[in-house]
């Protein structure tokens, strides 16, 4: 006899939220089965439609909050509730931070097998709205007007639009949503939205080059929130755009944005990808835009990382410097330095600091920060972090502190295998993903280190992402390290 499955496609369920998941979607059982549940709370009764089922879970919209929990708030944002961007707008900023510190602990102690860490109480955003210098809009094409657009909920695929390889977000079960302006985003960014939506009309409304489809390129907008300094990239697959006679196209855009404003081009490959080409070109203003924190003057090319939360990057900073306490003789190794976020501030404490970074963009712009700012003791090399460790261990790199602050992904493993080679007195991991800092401090504890303590930090209010600082020392067995290759 065939079992019914537990639920169906289109069927109405009466749940109780249980918890958030990672991700920030509520998670109910229907006769045991989970579902996921975004915009719920946990502790609430919800309606809920099944969008779609899987073999351990479904994902459903909600339909009603038949019984709201204490925690649940208005969302700020209009765009809320069809927006991909923010997954935790329903919940009290309290509750949002309770939720972040409840992840770390539980990501630490699943993943990572790390029971009772020092983990100190996250610490939350003065700002929880305005607070991101940088946007990636999707264009969007409508009767021939052009407007900035952000990629919707899926419909059926979880809180987290995430649309298939190569597609445009309308070929998907994604849907796009022109704005008039994101709650996250700074204001004067937002600001700028109506004149560039007039301005790329007019560029591209109905150029006889525009592509035909509706969601066509990306135009990402950037500005420095300690100096006002706008950049602007626009990325479609025109690559006519970037001819020197078709300069006279920009002036609308260029007209748009702010005096001094750096303008850029990105040769997409098709209209409908993802991400952003290799190939850019530089149009106008400066090459470069500016951002301060903390004294220190950073100059970013477009590609190139930089914190989107400059007054909380602040704080990152603060504590990194605060926590790695360096002394004037210290030699740093920082690992996955960017244009020198970290790097930069470290150097103003010790006698030098070595950026490893795999970013051209981000190596040219670190050496421009560190000249800049009078930090001559603050190099970076290029290359990959896994490839560049045995390098400088076979140079004879002796670091007393190694800082890692790596992309989502984590750290390689070859980087973990090979730190003990160093002969660093305190690691600091800096971290934006729960789940592969708690594989890497695992990996870590393995080889040896120490967890001294955790502080998780809030980067990312409205949002389920959440940054953490882990200080680790090398424990009795790291004592002697290897010696051989
Ligand atoms: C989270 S960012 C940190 C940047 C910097 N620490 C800061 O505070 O601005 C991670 C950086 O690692 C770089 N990256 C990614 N994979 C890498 C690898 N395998 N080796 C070296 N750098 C890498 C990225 O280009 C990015 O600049």
């Amino acid at each position: 006899m065939t079992r019914m499955p537990a639920v169906q496609q289109d069927q109405l369920l009466d749940l109780r939220i249980e918890r958030l998941s990672y991700g920030g979607e509520g998670v109910g059982r229907h006769d045991g089965f989970v579902v996921f549940v975004p915009r719920s709370v946990p502790g609430e009764r919800v309606r809920a439609r099944v969008l779609r089922r899987k073999r351990q879970y479904a994902t459903a919209e909600l339909e009603e909050v038949l019984e709201a929990a204490p925690d649940r708030v208005e969302p700020p944002c209009p765009y809320y509730a069809r927006c991909g961007g923010c997954q935790l707008q329903h919940l009290s900023y309290a509750a949002q931070l309770a939720n972040k510190q409840a992840e770390v602990a539980e990501a630490l102690e699943k993943i990572g097998g790390l029971e009772n860490l020092p983990l100190r109480p996250i610490i939350g955003a003065q700002e929880t709205l305005g607070y991101r210098n940088k946007m990636v809009f999707h264009l969007m094409r409508r009767a021939g007007a052009v407007s900035l657009s952000l990629v919707g909920r899926s419909a059926g695929g979880g809180a987290v639009a995430r649309g298939g390889r190569g597609k445009a977000p309308y070929q998907t079960n994604r849907q796009q949503i022109a704005i008039d302006a994101c709650a996250i985003l700074d204001a004067r960014a937002n600001a700028l939205i109506p004149a560039l939506n007039a301005a790329l009309t007019r560029m591209l409304g109905d150029g006889p080059d525009t592509p035909p489809h509706e969601s066509f390129g990306h135009l990402m907008l950037r500005l420095g929130v300690g100096t006002g300094h706008p950049m602007a990239m626009l990325g479609v697959a025109v690559p006519e755009l970037a001819a020197a006679e078709q300069r006279q196209r920009w002036q609308p855009l260029i007209a748009a944005l702010p005096e001094g404003a750096s303008i850029w081009f990105n040769v997409m490959r098709r209209p409908w990808d993802e991400h952003f080409g290799r190939d850019s070109h530089h149009i106008h203003g400066p090459q470069t835009m500016r951002e301060s924190v903390r004294g220190l003057s950073y100059e970013l090319l477009p590609e190139t990382f930089f914190q989107t939360n400059t007054r909380q990057a602040g704080l990152l900073m603060d504590l990194v410097v605060q926590w790695l306490n360096p002394r004037p003789d210290d030699l740093i190794l920082d690992l996955y330095a960017g244009c020198g976020g970290l790097s930069l501030p470290l150097a103003q404490r010790c006698a030098a600091v070595l950026g490893v970074e795999s970013a051209y963009s981000a190596i040219l712009d670190g050496q421009m920060n560190a000249r800049r700012n009078g930090l001559l003791n603050c190099s970076f090399r290029s290359g990959l972090a896994e490839k560049m460790l045995r390098k400088l261990w076979a140079e004879g790199l002796k670091a007393s502190l190694v800082v890692l602050d790596p992309p989502r992904s984590g750290c390689h493993p070859k980087v973990i295998e090979l730190l003990p080679r160093f002969p660093a007195r305190e690691l600091l991991y800096v971290s934006c993903s729960p789940p592969t800092l708690a594989r890497d401090l695992k990996a870590l504890a393995a080889l040896g280190y120490e967890v001294i303590e955790v502080q998780p930090l809030d980067l990312f209010p409205q949002t389920y992402h959440v940054e953490c600082l882990v200080r680790l020392r090398p424990g009795p067995a790291l004592l002697h390290p290897p010696t051989g290759g």
